[in-house]
C-alpha cells in the first residue's frame, strides 16, 4: 500500500495553483508516493499513514535553481578580494578555474559537487541545474557532465564558456571543436547546451552556431546573455526559442520587448552583480513588460559563490524591486519554467513532493530577515532531506 504523509499546522501555504492563487492559511498538505495529492484547510485533512505538525510555519515549494556551475575545483577568493579593492570582473578569470579543474581527479570533482549539493539542499534547493564549462577539452567536459549527471538530470554542456588558452589565436578552431567532437562526446550526458555570449567570450554569430549545433544533437537551449555589456545574446535566445536567457543585466527596450513576446524566461542571478559589484538587472521593468522572470544562484567560484536562494530573494526584493511573492515565485515556479519542467516549482496535486518548511510564519521573512537561516526542514519527493532543528 502507498505510504502517505500529512503535513498539518501550516500557517501559510504557497502552492502557486492558478485555481487558488491566494495563500492558504491554517492549511495542510498530503504527499503520497513522492507526489502532492491534496492541499486544503487542515480541518479537512484526509487520514494519512503519518502526520507531521509544523506548528504555524510557512510552507513553500522547494527552490528550483535553474543556473549553477558546480563542476569545478579550487576557489578564487583572492580574485574576489581584489575586486572588492577595485579590480574589474572579466570573463578571462574563468581560465584560472579551468586550470584547477583540469588538474583535479574525478573524485575531487565528485566530492566538490557532493559538498555543493548538500549546501543546495540545506538552502532549500530541491532541483538544480549543473553546467560544465571549466574543462574545455573533450575529456574534461565529458567527465564534468558524466559526474554531474550522478546528482541531477538538469545537466548543461557549456564547452562555450570561454575560449581556452591553447585556442586564443584560433577561436574559430575552438568553436569547431565545441560544435563537433566535444558536443558529440557530451550530448549523451547533457539535457541542455549553453554559451557565454559576451565581451571576452563568444559573439552573437558564434553563439547562434553553437546553440544550433546543440539543438541538432537533441539538446535544449539556454544562454548567458547581456551580463557584462549590451549585446546580441537576448535576441539570439528569442530567435532560437531558448528556454532561458540568463543574467540580462544590460537590456535595451528591444530586448525587453523581444522577451515579452516569447516563451524565453529571463533568469536573473543577483549573486553575480553582488560579487562583481555591478548594477543589478531591472527586474521591475521586465515583470511590468510581461516577461517571465526566474531567480537563480549562478553558483560558481568566480562571479557568484553562493548556494543561498534566500540571499538571492532578499537582494531581488531590496535592490531589484520585486515583491517578496514575485521573488519566491521566481525562485520556484519560474525556475521550473526556465528548465521547462512542470513537475516541480509548485505544490498543485501531481507535483513532486518537494517543499520547504520555513522557520517563519510567512514567506516574506525570506527577504525581511536577510542573512538569517529560515530554512528549517526540506522535503524532496516526500522524504525529509534536511532538518535544521529536529523535532
Ligand atoms: O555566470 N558569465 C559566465 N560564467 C559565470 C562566471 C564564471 C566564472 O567567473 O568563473 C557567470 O557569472
Ligand atoms: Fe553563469
Amino acid at each position: 500500500m502507498a505510504e502517505s504523509l500529512g503535513i498539518r499546522g501550516i500557517g501559510e501555504l504557497t502552492t502557486f495553483d492558478p485555481a487558488h492563487p491566494e495563500l492558504l492559511t491554517d492549511a495542510a498538505l498530503v504527499i503520497e508516493d513522492g507526489c502532492v495529492v491534496w492541499t486544503g484547510p487542515q480541518g479537512q485533512l484526509p487520514v494519512t499513514d503519518a502526520v507531521v505538525d509544523v506548528h504555524g510555519a510557512a510552507v513553500i515549494p522547494g527552490f528550483v535553481d535553474s543556473h549553477a556551475h558546480p563542476m569545478f575545483a579550487g576557489d578564487r577568493a583572492a580574485e574576489f578580494a581584489a575586486r572588492m579593492a577595485g579590480q574589474p570582473y572579466a570573463a578571462g578569470g574563468i581560465r584560472s578555474t579551468v586550470a584547477r579543474t583540469r588538474a583535479a581527479s574525478d573524485d575531487e570533482l565528485r566530492s566538490n559537487l557532493a559538498r555543493l549539493t548538500a549546501e543546495f539542499l540545506r538552502s532549500g534547493i530541491t532541483t538544480f541545474e549543473a553546467k560544465s564549462g571549466y574543462g574545455l577539452t573533450v575529456p574534461d567536459e565529458e567527465r564534468s557532465l558524466r559526474i554531474a549527471s550522478e546528482q541531477t538530470t538538469e545537466t548543461t554542456f557549456l564547452g562555450a564558456h570561454v575560449v581556452p588558452q591553447e585556442f586564443v589565436d584560433d577561436p574559430a578552431g575552438y568553436v569547431a571543436l565545441v560544435t563537433g567532437p566535444m558536443l558529440q562526446a557530451c550530448a549523451p550526458h547533457a539535457r541542455w547546451i549553453d554559451v557565454f555570449c559576451d565581451r571576452g567570450a563568444f559573439d552573437g554569430d558564434q553563439a547562434r552556431a553553437i546553440l544550433q549545433a546543440g539543438r541538432v544533437a537533441g539538446l535544449g537551449l539556454r544562454i548567458h546573455a547581456n551580463q557584462l555589456q549590451p549585446g546580441p545574446g537576448v535576441q539570439v535566445a528569442v530567435e532560437l526559442d531558448a528556454a532561458s536567457a540568463d543574467h540580462c543585466t544590460h537590456l535595451s527596450d528591444t530586448d525587453v520587448d523581444a522577451l515579452a513576446g516569447s516563451s524565453t524566461v529571463a533568469t536573473l542571478v543577483p549573486g553575480a552583480e553582488f560579487s562583481t559589484r555591478s548594477p543589478y538587472p531591472d527586474a521591475r521593468r521586465l515583470i511590468d513588460a510581461g516577461v517571465s522572470v526566474a531567480l537563480a544562484t549562478d553558483c560558481n567560484p568566480g562571479s557568484s559563490y553562493t548556494t543561498s536562494m534566500a540571499f538571492c530573494i532578499a537582494i531581488a526584493v531590496r535592490e531589484m524591486h520585486m515583491t517578496p511573492s514575485e521573488a519566491v515565485q521566481a525562485a520556484t515556479l519560474h525556475g521550473a519554467r526556465a528548465l521547462r519542467r512542470t513537475d516541480v516549482g509548485h505544490l498543485r496535486a501531481g507535483a513532486s513532493g518537494d517543499f520547504i518548511v520555513l522557520d517563519a510564519p510567512s514567506a516574506i521573512h525570506l527577504a525581511y530577515r536577510p542573512g538569517v537561516d529560515c530554512i528549517d526542514r526540506v522535503y524532496r519527493q516526500g522524504h525529509l532531506v534536511h532538518e535544521r532543528s529536529p523535532l
